[in-house]
């Protein structure tokens, strides 16, 4: 489709979507968009009162929404595993959107289990949060996995070495490892779920202005992201399309990586867009899959 945008979407009625970190920014548009098309949402996040507030905001946008939530810290492996098991046992998952995320924080923090926390929660924590969900998404008919990533799991970072960041760490940096391990990690899903009912995607956003910048607390940061947001950055709502097309389009093919093709990629219609050179080696997807199970302890057998 050459102009796709949310009104393309088919109705939703009888699909189930998981949405983790579905209290804001652009898991909240996700979810607000699928309802108004008909679909039940759970909205995963790690505070009880914003997820409450959230499907506020989904009822005001589809007030005839089923919407369910679901206390997730992906920081925390009991906290990933007991959320998953309640899905695993009773849930069927056709759409799961590993969303959640943080960014630039500001010293090498690290997770309850001691990975550090940018890559313990972007990519570890949905990691073991999709194994231990699995059979939730297996019940489905034609079940889509979205991962959101972002362009700056293009920038040069090499092939994951020092994934936890106990070498060197920059904020920046730590988040450009994470999302590409979204991608090697989709990439491999992809390849492991081949002849499955299950399809797996990666997308990148564009810029939005969300609560995703709230770690970058320089003053010369606070004085420029009223600016940048006004100059350089779309809305969330907008930043929620590729991951809407990949959920949804009868035009994706599982394994893509899509992003928005407007100027500077950061807005306009999604599109598959270029892969990081080092992202489509399968010895690294099959390197990062060990390591992920090693480190979480959790076995994947999608
Ligand atoms: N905005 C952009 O320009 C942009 C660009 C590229 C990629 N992305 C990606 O888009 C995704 C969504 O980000 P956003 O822009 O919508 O930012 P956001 O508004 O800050 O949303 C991030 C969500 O992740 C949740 N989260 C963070 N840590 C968590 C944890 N330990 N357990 C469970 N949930 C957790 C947050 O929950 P709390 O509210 O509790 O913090 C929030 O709901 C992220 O993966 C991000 O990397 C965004």
């Amino acid at each position: 489709m050459a102009h796709w945008t949310p009104d393309d979407i088919p109705d939703q009625t009888g699909r189930t979507a998981l949405i983790t970190g579905g209290n804001s920014g652009i898991g909240l548009e996700t979810a607000s968009v699928l309802a108004a098309r008909g679909a039940r949402v759970i909205l995963a996040g790690r505070d009880q009162t914003k997820l409450d507030t959230a499907v506020d905001v989904v009822r005001a946008a589809a007030p005839e929404a089923e919407t369910e939530t679901l206390l997730l810290d992906l920081s925390d492996l009991a906290s990933v595993r007991s959320a998953a098991q309640r899905i695993a046992e009773t849930e069927t998952i056709d759409l799961l959107f590993n969303n959640a995320g943080v960014m630039n924080l500001p010293t090498r923090l690290t997770t309850r289990d001691g990975f550090e926390m940018t890559v313990g929660t972007n990519h570890l924590g949905h990691f073991a949060f999709d194994a231990q969900i699995w059979p939730a998404v297996r019940r489905s008919a034609a079940a889509r996995v979205v991962t959101v990533s972002a362009i700056a799991a293009r920038w040069p970072i090499g092939k994951l070495d020092d994934l936890m960041s106990e070498n060197s760490y920059r904020g920046m940096t730590a988040y450009a490892k994470s999302k590409r391990a979204n991608i090697v990690y989709t990439l491999e899903l992809a390849r492991r779920t081949a002849h499955t009912d299950v399809e797996a995607f990666v997308i990148h956003p564009g810029s939005a202005m969300t609560g995703l910048q709230q770690h970058g607390t320089t003053t010369l940061t606070r004085l420029l992201t009223p600016l940048a947001e006004r100059l350089l950055m779309g809305s969330a709502a907008g930043a929620a399309w590729p991951s809407l097309y990949a959920a949804t389009s009868p035009d994706v093919t599982t394994g893509e990586f899509i992003g928005p093709a407007g100027r500077d990629q950061t807005s306009g219609t999604p599109k598959p867009a270029k892969l990081p050179k080092d992202a489509v080696d399968t010895e690294l997807g099959a390197r990062l899959w060990a390591d992920s199970e090693r480190l979480t302890e959790v076995t994947f057998k999608p």
